[in-house]
């Protein structure tokens, strides 16, 4: 067994809370290249070196830890969502670091330490992962821009430090990534780990209804162009029309709109909003982009809209490995017998994007309440330490 130290280890993760803490509780505003997302990531740098790792910074501003030689890739992202919890992505990022430096201190396996930038999409999906698997060229991704209008490529440049290269994978085994579950199943079984079998596919893309801007009080409810009338027949429409492809788990969200000029006494001439769905089903997806297309059409030229779709973006369903999936099983069922179980993740994850690079697996600990992506977000200590235990059990077993 590693030499892990779990005080060190809990530790580190409240300090890492203390760059963007913010609300009651526990929550954090850290988005992708804010300042306390840079401050963070110049923390973790520091962390990194004294653990005995190399950093590098690549040109996104992901945060490698590299150990020489070939290695075991261990990481998640230390951004958050516009509100989020100090857990998501943050977890999986300190259990790396500790264990990392465990891994050194018994004189191995090798272990390197990985936190990705802009996984919770301020511009795109799993925006620095993405890029570094090839699934999103650099050129591609600097054109991206948050709901600000903010590019990519200006927001990285924002960032010190970076290197002209990426980091070869070649050089990693493998990756495994920790993680909150950020749903309710484990917390309300009473069970401590979740092992990943396969992580959902997400569709992504913004949709702009162009009416008519016009005085409130003045025009007549019959013949007005009302942007966010056209959004609101769309949603009511499209619950109906998804309703003989979805299945209980197939999700779909509206999570951000802007109406123009967004002001009480005048008719919104222009709605642009985010239409996000996701399903482990790559063919469902498929099926519910057309649906949502001729949707947003019918609602269009019924109504003398004009309609434009944005970029498409998406990851597809993945299959965790098998062998690296064992090895969680395995030491999941060591520390906790018979309070595990083999679950798939509907939250989005780095995993998908390095499942392309290499041969990845996951494991989840419980989320109280099953609340994430919310200041509410947490998990108790001792379900923490158990998923590091059970991480360094893997990684001592795989390495
Ligand atoms: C990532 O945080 C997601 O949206 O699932
Ligand atoms: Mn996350
Ligand atoms: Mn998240």
């Amino acid at each position: 067994m590693l030499p892990i130290q779990p005080a060190r280890f809990l530790e580190d993760l409240h300090n890492l809370r203390g760059f963007g803490a913010a609300g009651l509780g526990k929550g954090v505003v850290r988005p992708a290249y804010s300042e306390a997302d840079i401050a963070a990531r110049g923390w973790l740098a520091a962390r990194i070196t004294e653990a005995g790792l190399r950093v590098h910074v690549d040109p996104v501003g992901s945060v490698f830890g590299l150990a020489e030689g070939p290695s075991l890739l261990l990481g998640s992202h230390s951004d958050s969502q516009p509100e989020g919890g100090w857990l998501d992505g943050a977890l999986g990022v300190i259990a790396a670091l500790e264990i990392a430096r465990a891994a050194r201190e018994a004189g191995g396996p090798a272990v390197s330490v990985v936190s990705f930038q802009d996984e919770e999409g301020r511009f795109g999906v799993t925006t620095g992962s993405a890029v570094w698997s090839g699934s999103l060229t650099l050129k591609a991704a600097d054109l991206l821009v948050d709901r600000d209008g903010v590019s990519f490529g200006a927001a990285r440049a924002s960032m010190p430090g970076r290197s002209e290269m990426f980091v070869d994978p070649s050089q990693f085994s493998g990756f495994l990534e920790m993680h909150i579950e950020q749903g309710p199943v484990l917390d309300r079984e009473s069970e401590a780990i979740g092992v990943v079998d396969a992580i959902v596919g997400i569709r992504d893309m913004k949709i702009t209804f162009e009416g008519e801007q016009n005085h409130a009080g003045t025009t007549p409810m019959q013949g007005r162009r009302d942007a966010f009338q056209a959004v609101s027949r769309f949603n009511t429409l499209l619950a109906d029309r998804f309703a003989n492809v979805v299945t209980p788990r197939t999700v779909w969200t509206i999570g951000h709109i802007s109406l123009h000029p967004n002001a009480s006494s005048i008719v919104p001439g222009r709605a642009t909003f985010s239409m996000q769905w996701r399903d482990g089903d790559a063919d469902r997806l498929g099926r519910m982009e057309q649906i949502i297309r001729d949707t947003a059409q019918e609602v269009a030229s019924s109504g003398g809209f004009e309609l434009r779709f944005g970029p498409m973006l998406g990851l597809e369903p993945v299959k965790m490995d098998t062998r690296l999936r064992g090895a969680l099983e395995t030491a999941a069922e060591a520390e906790v017998p018979g309070r595990w179980r083999v679950m798939p993740s509907g939250a989005l994850h780095d995993a998908t994007n390095l499942s392309g690079l290499m041969p990845v697996a996951m494991l989840f600990v419980p989320s109280i309440g099953g609340i994430s992506h919310a200041f509410g977000e947490d998990t108790a200590e001792a379900d923490l330490v158990t998923g590091l235990s059970v991480l360094a059990g893997a990684v001592a077993a795989l390495g």
